[in-house]
């Protein structure tokens, strides 16, 4: 395992500020994150792959003896997991490495937090539920079609049964530029084929509410920041568009010609079933949190602004 956790924590050692674990940080929303959470917190970056820089530790989640002696060398106050294996069709062709990872991995997180009593945000997905209703509520019925779907589900279950504490938050699409390949940010692999003159097709019949990473990133900081703060939230934009007319506002913001942005129908083959509707009400974080929620249009523009 290599790990360097920096001067300011080397040693047993803690700085003023409470500890945080971002695990995930080299993703696309951990990079949102361990920037959002620099201000607050005493910031410890976990990744499966760990090139030594101060303030990182490799960690891979499925693996339970490794996240004991992560934390038994870290002691965080807070955990924030990201890490997962976000890629749906992925998931779908290894559905025992999506389960060793998505559900079991987030056991082990989990188990070890309610031990140490650190406070965990776990990050859970739309694809809960089946997409046949129009909106969908926290107390709704879950119903998930896909592996992926179904591997949160069930560590939904196990955070919440383990952690009554802990903060459950899902959302359907997160936009933003992670600004480096091998993420889950879908705005980079876009616009590179856009400049690059290819057409993208985006689905007609999938809907979905997004929220831009750097405003998801804050909220869950400030969420792990407020011990308050328990229990299961769903966040999003306060309208939900298709796949394809999000396409065409992208396009349109980044003034890329509109005749690269394709209406697809049914699903190519191969690709993982998915729910069409996975539009995530808000009134809840809104009600509880004070959270503002945004247009999809206003969640754009912040991702390009
Ligand atoms: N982005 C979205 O639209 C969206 C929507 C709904 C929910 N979510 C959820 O939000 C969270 C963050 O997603 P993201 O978009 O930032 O995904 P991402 O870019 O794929 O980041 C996930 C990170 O987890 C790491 N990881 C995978 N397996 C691991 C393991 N066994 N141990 C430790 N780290 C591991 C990955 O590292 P490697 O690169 O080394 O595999 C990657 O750095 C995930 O839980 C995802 O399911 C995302």
């Amino acid at each position: 395992m290599t790990e360097s956790i920096g001067n300011s924590v080397g040693s047993g050692s803690r700085v003023d500020k409470q500890r945080i674990l971002v695990i995930g940080a080299k993703g696309f929303l951990g990079t949102y994150a361990v920037q959002a959470a620099g201000d607050t917190f005493d910031v410890i970056r976990a990744d499966r792959k760990c090139t030594g820089e101060p303030g990182s530790i490799e960690l891979d989640i499925a693996d339970a003896s490794t996240v004991e002696r992560v934390f038994r060398v870290i002691e965080p106050d807070c955990v924030l997991l990201l890490a997962a294996m976000s890629d749906i069709d992925r998931c779908e062709r290894m559905p025992e490495q999506a389960f060793a990872v998505n559900a079991r991995g987030a056991e082990n997180i989990a188990n070890v937090c309610a031990r140490t009593r650190a406070r965990l945000l776990f990050t859970s997905t739309a694809a809960v539920f089946d997409g046949c209703k129009d909106g969908y509520r926290e107390e709704d019925a879950i119903a998930p079609l896909s592996v992926y779907g179904k591997t949160k589900a069930w560590a939904e279950d196990v955070v919440k049964a383990l952690i009554p504490s802990a903060v459950v938050i899902r959302f359907a699409l997160v936009l933003g530029f992670a600004r480096k390949s091998g993420t889950n940010a879908m705005l980079d692999s876009v616009m590179g084929k856009w400049k690059a003159g290819e057409p993208v097709s985006f689905s007609t019949r999938e809907t979905r509410n997004p929220i831009d990473a750097a405003s998801l990133a804050r909220l869950m900081i400030t969420m792990l920041g407020d011990r308050q703060v328990s229990g299961l939230f769903h966040v999003g934009a306060s309208d939900s568009v298709s796949r394809y007319e999000l396409g065409r506002r992208l396009a349109a913001r980044a003034g890329v010609s509109i005749d690269l942005v394709q209406p697809q129908g049914d699903p190519p083959p191969g690709r993982a079933p998915r729910g069409d509707n996975h539009f995530l009400l808000t009134e809840k974080i809104q009600r509880t949190f004070n959270f503002k929620v945004e247009t999809c249009d206003q969640v754009i523009e912040r991702c390009f602004s």
